[in-house]
């Protein structure tokens, strides 16, 4: 397959068809110095140009002309194709005003309102050292030694100024961000991703997806046009329990049909769903499913969610830590997932999930020529 543009308008990896596989890593920024930071991303959008092009990370390559030169890529990537590879950026709260309010790079003044601490919701059990970041890096590919590949590069560019805060793998899809694209499976056995918000609905995606002009906020956020907000929940699914409950149990849970992924009383998968359908006397979709209380009418928004599967070993407990990291991409977060989230208070589907880490990031808009870098109108 061809490389996947790395110039535009927006980043790529949002809307880019969904590829199979993730490496998604937060970072806090450990030096004071705005010049280091400038120079970091500077850094970054170079060696991501070239990475997503199927090119080592530097000119230099992985096997330098000269023995006592240190290579400028860590070859496991030779010989790969680029694989999809796409790489997002994103800024958190924090590397605006830092956790104890602290403006270590002159940016605050320049944070987007809607840039803030996701709020907590009933049921979380959130871990704090596997949240929040003043930096994260998506990179998504179709082979997973592509994503890593990129992803410890870039951490190596940053050695002295940042460090990695945490970091996820995630193995398959669960959605789909195309119609061109087969809807997926999640860790549940469901076809997930097949009322997500597709690339092919530009209206939609400016309404919903992308920062627009009207976000400004009177210059303060203007760098972020054209960019959007990451939302990132590792949700831990309760798979035992899952798996001993029965069809008609995890239908009523989703809402939808396992087999054909068709909103109850519905026939094919992408029939539109009817929460007036009733069978035999009652609604088809019950109104603590899932997709009842997901779906735009009745959570009044939607987001373009483009999460991965991950199994992180056991829970200690002979149980597997598995479950869907799960990201969301969206104009603002409040609007976006806090609302979603907060509408799926009555999900039948919370005895099955928990929400282990959360995080915010905005991402900037799109690099547009071979000077620009990531988040080059913020600084
Ligand atoms: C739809 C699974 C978490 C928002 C769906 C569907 C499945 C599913 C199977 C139906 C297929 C589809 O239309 O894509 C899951 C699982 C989750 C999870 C297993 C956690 C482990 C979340 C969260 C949110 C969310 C945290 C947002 C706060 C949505 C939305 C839809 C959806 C907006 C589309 C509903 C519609 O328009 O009909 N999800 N989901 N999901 N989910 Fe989730």
């Amino acid at each position: 397959t061809d490389p996947v543009p790395f110039t535009g308008e927006h980043q790529a990896g949002i809307v880019t068809p969904a590829q199979d596989r993730l490496h998604f890593v937060a970072l806090d920024v450990t030096t004071d110095s705005r010049d280091e930071l400038i120079q970091l991303l500077r850094d970054w959008t170079a060696a991501a140009r070239r990475m997503t092009a199927g090119q080592d990370a530097g000119p230099g390559g992985a096997v330098p002309d000269g023995a006592y030169d240190v290579p400028q890529d860590t070859g496991e990537a030779i010989g790969l194709p680029p694989a999809g590879l796409t790489i997002t950026v994103g800024f958190g709260p924090t590397l605006f005003t830092s956790a104890d309010g602290v403006d270590r790079f002159g940016l605050a003044a320049r944070r987007p309102g809607p840039l803030v601490e996701l709020p907590a919701f009933p049921g979380d059990q959130i871990d704090p050292a596997i949240s929040g970041g003043d930096l994260c890096i998506q990179a998504c590919a179709n082979d997973p030694q592509v994503a890593v590949h990129a992803i410890r590069n870039l951490v190596r560019l940053g050695a002295g100024v940042v460090s990695v805060r945490w970091s996820q793998l995630g193995f398959g899809r669960t959605s789909s961000t195309s119609t061109g694209q087969a809807t997926p499976r999640n860790l549940f056995g469901f076809k997930d991703g097949t009322d997500n918000l597709k690339a092919e609905n530009a209206s939609t995606l400016e309404r919903f997806v992308w920062v627009g002009d009207e976000d400004a906020e009177g210059g303060r956020a203007a760098w972020l046009r054209g960019g959007s907000y990451l939302v990132a929940r590792r949700i831990r699914m309760l798979i035992e329990p899952w798996d001993s409950s029965t069809l008609n149990e995890q239908e009523a849970t989703i809402g939808r049909a396992k087999g054909s992924g068709a909103p109850l009383g519905q026939r094919e998968e992408f029939d539109p769903v009817d929460f007036t359908a009733r069978v035999d006397g009652e609604f088809a979709i019950p109104e603590t499913s899932h997709v009842f209380l997901a779906h735009p009418t009745n959570a009044g928004t939607a987001i373009l969610r483009r999460g991965y599967s991950f199994v992180d070993g056991t829970d200690g407990l002979g149980r597997l830590d598995a479950g869907l990291f799960f990201i969301a991409f969206q104009r603002d977060p409040a609007t976006g997932f806090v609302q979603v989230q907060r509408n799926l208070r009555t999900d039948a589907m919370n005895e099955y999930v928990r929400h282990t880490s959360s995080a915010v990031f905005a991402c900037p808009p799109g690099v547009r020529d071979d000077a620009d870098w990531w988040g080059r109108a913020l600084f």
